[in-house]
């Protein structure tokens, strides 16, 4: 066991919080950003089927009326960067993109691939279209969400999920039907400012709460 590391990820994981006040002057580096991304891309999904699409919003004329939507959350626009995390709604193209992207990593045909198409259709196609479905997409999304803020945190960029907005609005400011994408959170990243909240101390139940053992 590597202690320096376990202290190391509890003490980012513990510096972490939802910073509302950023530091408009200071910038995310392009190494950071990059790093952050990856963690999202190597997030894990159900079948892996990645069904989401991570948009770097950097117009900030974009980002005003994103802040807009978002009930004027300042984070929206005073933030260095503002991801919006997306899930796919063509659920029918999900399977056969996992298809061929596995046949392309494994050097295969897709014909080779019969059993993961109709195993990865069937546990697509087969939860029911609407609510259930859209909500599995969207549960998905939480998965690189988590794993992009920890990384964030552990390269010291503040970063924080956001939730309140309203998602047809988000939708038709970036254009995501046409897209076949439907926002889920926003994740913004950048250094905290003069920022009260931050300075509150961080609630949480205890360990004992949150973990069972049987
Ligand atoms: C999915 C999600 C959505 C959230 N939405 C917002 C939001 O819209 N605005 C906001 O200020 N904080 C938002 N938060 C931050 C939470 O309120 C915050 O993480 C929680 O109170 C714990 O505080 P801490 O992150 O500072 O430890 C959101 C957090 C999550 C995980």
């Amino acid at each position: 066991m590597n202690t320096d590391m376990n202290g190391a990820v509890t003490n980012a994981l513990t510096w972490r919080r939802a910073v509302k006040a950023f530091d408009t002057t200071k910038k995310v580096s392009d190494a950071d950003l990059a790093t952050i991304l990856e963690a999202g891309r190597l997030a894990p999904s159900s079948i892996g089927i990645e069904a989401w699409k991570f948009i770097v919003v950097t117009d900030p004329e974009v980002r005003a009326k994103l802040r807009e939507a978002a009930y004027g959350q300042p984070q929206v626009t005073d933030a260095s960067h503002l991801i919006v995390i997306t899930r796919r709604t063509d659920a029918e193209n999900i399977a056969p993109e996992l298809v061929a992207r596995t046949a392309k990593a494994q050097g295969k045909e897709v014909s080779d691939l019969e059993g993961l198409s109709k195993m990865a259709t069937g546990g697509i196609m087969g939860i029911p279209e609407g609510a259930v479905r859209d909500g599995w997409l969207a549960g998905q999304t939480y998965i690189p969400l988590g794993m992009m803020m920890t990384a964030a945190s552990m390269l010291g960029v503040d970063n924080a999920a956001m939730g309140g907005f309203v998602n047809a609005k988000v939708d038709e400011i970036l254009g995501l039907p046409e897209k076949h994408l439907a926002s889920v959170s926003f994740m913004v990243l950048g250094y905290r400012g003069d920022d009260a909240y931050s300075k509150m101390p961080k609630v949480r139940r205890t360990i004992d709460e949150v973990v069972e053992r049987v």
